[in-house]
This record gives C-alpha cells, sequence and structure tokens, in this order.
C-alpha cells in the first residue's frame, strides 16, 4: 500500500502545511529539511521552532530527516528504504530569495537545480508511480511581466480590464528570453526538468509556479515572506524597505492551506507533466500601499516604511497568476483566504511572538 508521502523543506512554510494536511489524511509522512532556511536568512529565518511544533502537534505519523537535498547518495538511500511505499512526494525545499542567490550562485543552483533532479532520480528509481509535485514559482518568467501595458492608479499598478490577462497571466506566457535573477534561472533549470522527468519517462509530476505563498508557517525574514514580514514589521515596529515602483507593485497571495488542497487535488487525479501558474488570483492580491493599510488597521499601530528608490533586479510591477488551466482540470478546487483574512491569520498567530 502506497501510504507514503515524501516531503521535503517540512520545516518551511509550504511543506509544513503540507505535513499537518497529509499527516491528517492518514498518511505516513516522511519530512526532509536541515533547516538551510537559517543559513540563507540567519536566525530570523530558522525553521527550527516550526519543525518543534510539528513534531509535538503530528506525533508518530512524522518522521523527520535533518537531510540535505544536495546529498545524492543520501537521499537514494532514502527512497530505496521507503520503496513503493511511497504515494506522494512533495519537493518544497529551495533557496527561495531571489536577492540571496547572487550572493552564492553555486549553492543556490546546487539547491534548486541540483537538488530537485536528485529528488527526480531518487523517485523514478524507487517509486515511479508516485505523483511528484514540485513547487516553482513565478519567476520562471523572469521579467515579461514588467512589458504588459500597465496603467497607475492610486495605491496600485494595474491591467486595463479588457487585457487578456487582466483575470492573470496565464502559462502561456514566454519564460524565455528575459531578465530571471540567478535564482529565477536555478528555478526554470528544475521546473524544465521536472517536466521532463514526466514527458520522458512518463511520471506524473506537476509543476506549480507560485505568485506569493504566505501564512502564518512562514519564518518572516526581510529577504523572504512578503505579507508575513509586512505584518512582523507594523507588529514589532521595525522599518520595512520598500524597493521601487512606488509601493504600487501587485503580488497575488495564497494561503499555504490552499496551495496544499490543490496538491491534495492533484494527488487524487494524477496526471504527466503539467504545469500550473497557482496563486490568489483576482480573489487575493494587493500592493504594498494596500498591504500596509490592512495590517494597520489590523493591529491598531502605524507602519514604518522606507522607500527605495530602486527596484530589485527582475522583480515583477505586477504580478497576479491565472489559474483558469488548474481550475479546468480541478474544477472542484476553491481559493478560500483573500489578502485581509491571510494577515489576520498571521497576525493572530504571531501576536505572543511577535511583540514590539
Ligand atoms: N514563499 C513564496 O512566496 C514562494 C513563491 C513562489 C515559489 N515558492 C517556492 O515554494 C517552495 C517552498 O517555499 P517556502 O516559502 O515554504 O520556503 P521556506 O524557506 O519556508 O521552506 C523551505 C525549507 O527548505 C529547507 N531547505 C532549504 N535548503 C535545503 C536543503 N539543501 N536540504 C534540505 N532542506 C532544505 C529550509 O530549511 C526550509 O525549511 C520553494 O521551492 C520556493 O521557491 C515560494
Amino acid at each position: 500500500m502506497s501510504s507514503v508521502v515524501v516531503i521535503t523543506g517540512s520545516a518551511g512554510l509550504i511543506g509544513s502545511e503540507a505535513v499537518r494536511h497529509f499527516a491528517a489524511l492518514g498518511m505516513d509522512v516522511v519530512g526532509v529539511d536541515n533547516d538551510m532556511r537559517g543559513y540563507f536568512f540567519g536566525a530570523d529565518g530558522s525553521t527550527q521552532w516550526n519543525l518543534q511544533r510539528l513534531v509535538k502537534e503530528v506525533g508518530d505519523r512524522y518522521t523527520h530527516h535533518s537531510l540535505d537535498i544536495r546529498d545524492r547518495e543520501g537521499l537514494d538511500r532514502l527512497f530505496a528504504d521507503l520503496g513503493s511505499n511511497i504515494g506522494l512526494v512533495i519537493h518544497a525545499a529551495a533557496q527561495p530569495s531571489h536577492d540571496w542567490a547572487a550572493r552564492e550562485p553555486f549553492t543556490d543552483f546546487d539547491v534548486n537545480a541540483v537538488g530537485t533532479i536528485n529528488m527526480l532520480e531518487a523517485t523514478r528509481r524507487h517509486a515511479i508511480d508516485a505523483p511528484f509535485i514540485f513547487t516553482s514559482t513565478n519567476k520562471v518568467y523572469g521579467d515579461t511581466p514588467n512589458s504588459l501595458p500597465l496603467v497607475e492608479l492610486e495605491t496600485r499598478y494595474e491591467l486595463p480590464e479588457d487585457h487578456k490577462w487582466y483575470g492573470g497571466i496565464d502559462e502561456t506566457m514566454t519564460i524565455d528570453n528575459s531578465m530571471h535573477s540567478v535564482f529565477g534561472a536555478s528555478k526554470v533549470a528544475a521546473d524544465v526538468m521536472v517536466q521532463e522527468y514526466g514527458r520522458y519517462f512518463d511520471m506524473p509530476t506537476a509543476v506549480f509556479r507560485g505568485g506569493t505563498l504566505t501564512g502564518p508557517g512562514h519564518s518572516a525574514a526581510e529577504l523572504h515572506g512578503f505579507l508575513a514580514y509586512v505584518m512582523r514589521c507594523v507588529m514589532e515596529q521595525r522599518t520595512y524597505k520598500i524597493f521601487g515602483y512606488k509601493g504600487k507593485m501587485v503580488r497575488d497571495a495564497i494561503h499555504s492551506h490552499d496551495l496544499i488542497t490543490a496538491f491534495e487535488a492533484f494527488h487524487r487525479a494524477p496526471r504527466v507533466a503539467e504545469i500550473y501558474n497557482m496563486g490568489g488570483g483576482r480573489f487575493s492580491n494587493c500592493s504594498h500601499i494596500e498591504a500596509f493599510a490592512i495590517a494597520s488597521q489590523i493591529t491598531g499601530l502605524e507602519a514604518r516604511t522606507e522607500y527605495v528608490d530602486q527596484a530589485r533586479q527582475g522583480d515583477h510591477q505586477w504580478w497576479i497568476s491565472g489559474t483558469g488551466r488548474f481550475e479546468e482540470h480541478y474544477p472542484d478546487w476553491k481559493l478560500t483566504y483573500d489578502v485581509p483574512a491571510i494577515l489576520r491569520e498571521i497576525y493572530e498567530a504571531n501576536s505572543e511572538v511577535w511583540k514590539s
């Protein structure tokens, strides 16, 4: 019986939500996470607290391996031991930051690209029928979205309503011939390889190209974790640096819970070599200015922001995910959290931890 789910990045935002969700469905969860987020982003970023919480909450259904996904032999041994008991693989471990990647390009590529082929190959050798879900990113489209005909409104940039992507950018946008950042390029390598294992080896692989993924499980750090870091800054009265686009850049935000229900839908009815843009879409999106206004309303505190008049290289001025392809394949799936609901939950979950 294929009752085991292997989850990499299991102490991170997406991984930990997946651990809870699939354990609650009665699967045994094997987690792989070496707390490398602490190395990337320092103490703010460490996911150790989340791991301890998980172990307490999930109990015997969860087994943790502090294994590095760059350790090819270690992964192969783990998969060989579990063999055909593996019914699902969720690969969410990564170096997730744009800015950090340029500091150590080799480390970024080794984790994001080589780590992913290590996972694919271990799955092919030992559990070829298991659906393989990969968390890619909208950064695979590089800065192509910045060529959209955006108009400036009072609190955000916006596409004209009659534009074909007003409802969200779909998977037909080219991923080629643009600036991706070092991070975006290592994710492209992984994204294409996951598709290739699907097509070439006929494996049930899916690439989810996320917009902003968020939720209370995020270890909010300056270089990664947009809405959680917005809320943390307001609650702790830290100054948040806004880089470029007058605070009017637009992001869609999906709560980790809504992403994991999408993973569950794929797990129940897998397909081969799929790609899906996945995010909050028109239902859940905001600009910096709008996010801070909501956070101030929730906390009753003024936001402290500093504006740096230079956008991050390759950063999107406007991104809303078109989730139509996924919804067509999985019509029962629905988004349940919008930006105010997400911010409120992050606030409530951290009210004892983040204090000014
Ligand atoms: N959060 C977002 O806004 C966002 C947006 C688009 C895509 N994604 C992608 O979704 C995935 C999950 O993101 P997240 O926000 O949960 O990230 P996260 O940093 O919260 O979690 C990733 C986890 O992976 C672990 N990890 C990193 N390198 C590792 C290694 N070499 N070996 C083992 N474990 C390692 C980290 O310690 C961390 O706990 C990533 O692939 C990321 O690129 C995230």
